[in-house]
């Protein structure tokens, strides 16, 4: 290995791209010898994953001059609901999920309000505004991600964008009153149990109020059951996301889930 590097050394110094090279020869080679040659592999395979991740997304930011990628901790943002303990960590839905849940929507959307429970830098109401909602509304607690996501709606550049009524609400999901209007309800598993409850609460609350058509999109459903104990609310499709260079490592492949009003009444409980 010693002789390998040492070839590579005189030609690194004038090529910066083979300085590069024989770092990574090193750690590989490194690697190799501690570990051996299967976790070496399965670690080369992670460390190219993340690098195709990172790029998939930078290129995403680039393009529309945005700042939506990163996973961020809850811990290390401003917050001050009770909730906070029940929230899940900021990522951004990735790309390929967008393309396909959006894809499970009827084909005029001008008479829904689109809302994002839990929008965080905002990825997916930027999105969102490539259909032509009648206007679009996030919703997020924490305060460094609604600035993140109020600048992005700013700086935000498409030749398709369709609707231009985006608004990002700093509050918690809870305390948020759903429009009387038809609504496209987004739900990427922002928090527990116990919050996802309250909020269906207030949402079945609305519908009995105002009965009207909601359609209800939920990624990575760890709460599903809130939703099927509703009888308000009918599952309409369940499947499995396509691959994505741009999601983050999961264990397992994540599923997307729509629900839509049905015309069953408003209030109770399936059995
Ligand atoms: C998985 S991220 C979803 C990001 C975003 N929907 C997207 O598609 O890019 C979940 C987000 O929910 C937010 N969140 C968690 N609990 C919340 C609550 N009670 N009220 C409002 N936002 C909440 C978190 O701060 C985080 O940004």
């Amino acid at each position: 290995m010693q002789r390998a590097i040492d070839r590579l050394q005189p030609a690194a110094s004038r090529h910066p791209q083979l300085t590069l090279m024989s770092w990574a020869f090193r750690r590989v080679m490194t690697s190799f010898k501690a570990l051996g040659p299967r976790e070496t592999a399965g670690l080369i395979r992670k460390n190219l994953a993340e690098y195709a991740r990172k790029c998939v997304n930078r290129h995403f930011d680039r393009k529309y001059h945005v700042d939506t990628s990163g996973t961020t901790q809850l811990a290390d943002l401003t917050c001050e609901s009770t909730n906070k303990p029940l929230g899940i960590l900021y990522e951004p839905t990735p790309l390929r999920t967008l393309k396909c849940m959006f894809s499970m929507l009827p084909s005029d959307l001008s008479d829904f309000t689109f809302i994002d429970y839990g929008s965080g830098k905002g990825r997916t109401m930027l999105y969102a505004s490539g259909y032509n909602f009648r206007r679009i509304i996030g919703v997020e607690f924490a305060k460094e991600l609604h600035v993140i996501a109020q600048r992005n709606l700013k700086t935000y550049r498409c030749a398709v964008q369709k609707c231009h009524d985006i608004t990002s609400m700093c509050m918690d999901a809870t305390e948020f009153t759903l429009p009387e209007e038809n609504c496209v309800l987004y739900f990427f598993h922002p928090f527990r149990e116990a919050v996802m409850r309250r909020v269906l609460d207030n949402i079945e609350q609305s519908y009995a109020r105002c009965p009207r058509k909601i359609i209800v999109l939920y990624y990575h459903p760890r709460h599903n059951n809130v939703l099927q104990e509703r009888v308000f609310l009918e599952k309409r499709a369940d499947r499995p996301v396509p691959f994505d260079l741009s999601a983050e490592p999961c264990i397992y492949r994540r599923r997307l889930e729509l629900y839509e009003t049905s015309n069953r009444p408003a209030v109770g409980r399936a059995t």
